[in-house]
């Protein structure tokens, strides 16, 4: 936990209160901050649905009995806690609403789970409305489709909010075991001499979920796998494998680190992306016919820096494959081969950030029955998340309350991450088809790891 730049907001506002997001992720973040001691200001919602503070309760209490469960000493908290304005975006007098139910706060978090195109209106609003004084906003993703409407939408956020009082949110930073990451590189000793390019051979990383666009059909086929989920949280992952120690541990110095990382990537070219889409998917309610969308890519990128260079980056990603999982492996090189005819694999380093948590050690050993064959083996550390443990979801907006800007993407962060996709996926690259369950096309072979891609269902 780093030290926030100023003091914690002390009020919540939440716009697209009636949205999906609200009712999937925030009440029940809300609930759980709330038993943990860790909510205790108004939390206003704003929406344009026609309800009052009853039905918008109501809701509340759907959300939490469909999505992890209804905690009644917390559930009573939260009621206590809600206010609701209805009101047109455009309309001057949903924000005058707004300014009085936000009463004497001074501080308040404006989080816009919202879609961009409506955040331009929205800040004007607010500041017109005198309600960004002190305030800190707190954006969804997609940050942008591109380098350009990323860098528009830092522009709108600017007018009015200087860069330590925004919080982009990318939710895979709030995952526990993505936070654990820089834990295990910088307070461990054992994995600093190996990890760079004298032993890595390679990293790949894998996104892999074994569903489709779940009823999200219109918003995904104008995004693609590549900015669904790789320029940014794949991203953050790879930031986080390659980034040098942190000076401090604030939140500057970390991102710092992370900014310097994208830097020293090249920018992908159209020989390293593979795109697929899965049989079917043209059938989805809200895909444009004939779309060129893809529901999977594989990438292989560089990060042209002293500990890295000449180490490919790969990085798979779709949807409709044969399991859900998200998964790291970082290759060594093989040892020389003292025990010929042993058949001895490259030592690994797999960390798993979901379903389960996992870190392994890959190495090799002498099968018991047969003392000429080498086995490869892992040593495991592995856990299935607990009761109780934080969501993403509530540690980010829990960080954001607090003004700890350590989990979210910084400016120069997102257009550098944009700079490096930008072109491959501008060149609409061809799309392969591949069958539902599958790793994605044949022609992924183009952008494979010496050694292939890890298979998360062998480990
Ligand atoms: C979202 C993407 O950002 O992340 C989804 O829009 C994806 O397409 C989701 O399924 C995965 O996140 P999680 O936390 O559910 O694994």
């Amino acid at each position: 936990m780093t030290k926030p730049h100023d003091a914690p907001a002390d009020a919540l506002v939440f716009f697209g209160a009636t949205g999906d997001l609200a009712y999937k992720k925030i009440f029940p973040s809300l609930q759980a901050m709330i038993r943990r001691g860790h909510l205790n200001v108004p939390v206003i919602g704003v929406a344009k649905a026609g309800w009052n503070l009853d039905q918008f309760r109501e809701r509340a209490r759907d959300s939490l009995e469909k999505h992890g469960g209804l905690d009644p000493a917390a559930f009573e908290k939260l009621l206590a806690l809600l206010r609701y304005v209805d009101g047109d975006y455009a309309d001057a007098s949903t924000f005058a609403a707004l300014r009085k139910e936000l009463g004497g706060a001074q501080r308040p978090a404006h989080y816009m789970a919202i879609p961009p195109v409506l955040f331009g209106a929205v800040v004007e609003q607010l500041a017109a409305a005198g309600c960004t004084q002190g305030a800190r906003i707190v954006v969804e993703k997609p940050f942008g489709h591109d380098r350009a409407s990323a860098m528009a939408l830092n522009a709108i956020l600017l007018r009015t909010f200087d860069e330590p009082r925004i919080f982009r949110i990318d939710h895979y930073l709030g995952k526990g075991p993505v936070h654990n990451m820089l834990h295990f590189r910088f307070a461990n000793s054992f994995l600093e001499p190996f990890w760079n390019r004298n032993h890595v051979e390679s990293v790949q990383i894998t996104m892999a979920e074994d569903f489709g666009v779940q009823g999200r059909g219109a918003f995904y086929d104008a995004t693609g796998t590549t900015r669904d989920v790789v320029q940014n949280h794949l991203f953050q992952l790879l930031t986080n494998l390659a980034m040098e120690p942190p000076v401090r541990s604030d939140s500057e110095s970390i991102r710092d680190e992370k900014v310097k990382v994208l830097k020293a990537m090249p920018t992908l070219t159209e020989r390293d992306i593979v795109r697929g889409q899965f049989s079917g998917y043209l059938g989805e309610a809200g895909v444009r016919a004939g779309s060129k969308t893809e529901t999977f890519a594989a990438l292989r990128l560089h990060v042209d820096s002293w500990r890295w260079q000449g180490v490919p980056f790969y990085i798979r990603a779709g949807k409709c494959l044969p399991v859900t999982c998200t998964e790291v492996l970082v290759r060594l090189h093989r040892s020389p081969s003292v025990y010929a005819g042993r058949n001895q694999t490259p030592n690994h380093v797999r960390l798993r950030i979901s379903p389960d948590i996992t870190i392994a050690l890959g190495m090799n050993v002498l099968s018991p029955q047969d003392e000429s064959v080498s086995l490869g083996s892992e040593m495991l550390a592995s856990r299935h998340p607990a009761a109780g443990e934080m969501d993403a979801y509530e540690r980010v907006l829990g960080d954001a309350m607090r003004g700890d800007a350590t989990l979210f993407a910084r400016e120069d962060y997102v257009e550098e991450a944009w700079r490096i996709v930008d072109p491959a996926l501008q060149a609409e690259t061809p799309v392969h088809a591949y069958a539902p369950g599958t790793w994605g096309p044949s022609e992924v072979l183009a952008v494979t790891p010496h050694g292939g891609w890890h298979d998360p269902r062998l480990a």
